[in-house]
């Protein structure tokens, strides 16, 4: 984990945020190629969920709502994890993740038993809108995006004019005032959820659980994360929240250990029958085809943002022992990325930066994929050298316009170029002209 760390911070995938002033713990800001790993992660879970189906629509709602939400909801009661102030180092901790020696809870920092009793901790952040501080200006920043689709239900279901089963994604921050934030960016304060709420009728739900559980697997397996790194968990039925008929936990194994990274969970019609409830507005839905008025239930697939961009740098992290151009051994540290996921698609070389048609033919290359992909143009160095930067950048393609290129070498390889592979190495030679249907098949 420490050379991956490592390698986010060197490489601009991820640092620490406001480092310049110390930090601000639970807290991250993505650098340039991190920021484009995420976007990939967010484009494409948003093309398989939203744009590849008739039956789901999207739609991005305010952090800030109205307190009533997060009181109907259950979360001002109820979101809370249960906390213990150590007296000695003054640390406060997670109760329910203290070490014990000799069956008694000990103080994970200074090893004292003297601790307080388990105090609810209620995980929202809590603000004030408008200019006066009192009780009736509180609000919290979400901490889930799911209930900005409940809320705004009817709305949707009456402008898409969809029918059940349906569903309504979104992509968003939500915060939580994590105690003990941890694990590089795995358990923040601030981070993002893809989420979708899909409406059914009741008694679809349990086969909507399985079938959601199938395409998210399959998700996982299509931006390169492999079977053998994932676990399905089900939770067992005393263990789910009590709304829940049904949740399973997808979990990765990172280098800390085996966690969560998306729970896909039958809420039954808990949510909107609270909003329902609390608000006075129906929710309901009139099922033509079953001449009835219901609550819908929903299946609900919740991914993190985060942490599945750090299982996708956990997964693709790699160091093999190669022989360099000297004959002499070294490490190549390398991302491997699949083409769709990775922040630069290509990168493109000139032989030598002081041949001027070698460089002019290098940067036709670059404005002809820059339209279709991030690409990235360096003359700078051994060719050896670049291979190695974008290795570590996990650029699955590099292009080299060499003398052959531009017909110096005769006419056999004249308009060719050598494409060379981030995982193998191999390199080969393709058309100018075949380019661009080459890269985009990989990456698409
Ligand atoms: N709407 C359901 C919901 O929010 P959750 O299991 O609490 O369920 C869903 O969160 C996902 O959000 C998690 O599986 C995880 O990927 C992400 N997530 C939750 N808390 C997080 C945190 N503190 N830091 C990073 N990601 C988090």
């Amino acid at each position: 984990m420490e050379k991956i760390v490592s390698l986010c911070k060197r490489r601009g995938f991820i640092f620490q945020s406001s480092e310049i002033y110390g930090g601000l713990n639970g807290f991250w800001d993505y650098g340039p190629l991190g920021t484009e790993l995420k976007r990939n992660l967010k484009d494409f879970w948003w093309r398989r969920m939203v744009r590849e189906r008739d039956d789901v629509v999207g739609m991005d709602g305010s952090i800030l709502m109205n307190r009533q939400v997060w009181v109907a909801s259950g979360h001002e009661q109820t979101f809370s994890d249960p906390m213990v102030d150590c007296r000695i180092c003054k640390s406060r901790l997670r109760a329910d993740q203290l070490p014990e020696k000799n069956g008694r809870k000990q103080c994970a920092v200074c090893g004292s038993f003297d601790l307080t009793e388990p105090r609810a901790f209620n995980l929202m952040f809590k603000t004030f809108v408008g200019a006066t501080e009192d009780d009736s200006a509180i609000t919290y920043l979400r901490p889930e995006t799911a209930q900005a689709i409940f809320v705004q239900f009817k709305n949707i279901l009456e402008v898409s004019r969809k029918k059940l089963p349906f569903g309504i994604a979104q992509v968003g921050k939500a915060f939580r005032n994590e105690i003990n934030p941890r694990n590089f960016t795995f358990r923040s304060r601030e981070f993002e959820q893809m989420e979708l709420e899909y409406f059914c009728r009741p008694e679809q739900g349990p086969d909507l659980l399985e079938y959601w559980l199938k395409e998210r697997l399959k998700f996982y397996s299509d931006i390169g994360i492999s079977q053998d790194l994932l676990h399905v968990h089900k939770i067992p039925p005393d263990e789910c929240a009590h709304y829940s008929k049904g949740t399973y936990d997808i979990e990765f194994e990172f280098p800390f250990g085996i966690q969560e990274l998306e729970g896909v969970a039958y809420r039954t019609d808990y949510d909107l029958t609270q909003h329902q409830k609390a608000s006075g507005k129906s929710l309901d839905y009139f099922d033509e085809e079953l001449k009835q008025r219901f609550i819908p239930h929903v299946v609900e697939p919740s991914a993190g943002v985060d942490r599945t961009t750090l299982a996708l740098i956990c997964a693709a992290f790699d160091e093999e022992q190669v022989t360099d151009e000297k004959g002499d051994a070294e490490t190549r540290t390398l991302l491997r990325f699949h083409p769709r996921m990775a922040p630069i698609k290509c990168g493109v070389f000139p032989l030598l930066k002081n041949k001027e048609r070698l460089v002019q033919q290098a940067r036709e290359i670059v404005e002809l994929l820059r339209p279709h992909m991030m690409v990235f143009y360096d003359e700078s160095g051994a060719i050896g050298r670049r291979y190695r930067r974008q290795d570590e950048a996990g650029t699955p393609f590099g292009i080299t316009v060499d003398f052959d290129t531009i017909g110096e070498n005769g006419p056999a390889n004249e308009g060719t170029v050598t494409i060379r592979e981030r995982d193998s190495m191999e390199q080969q030679r393709i058309g100018l002209g075949e380019i661009k249907s080459f890269l985009t098949e990989k990456i698409n």
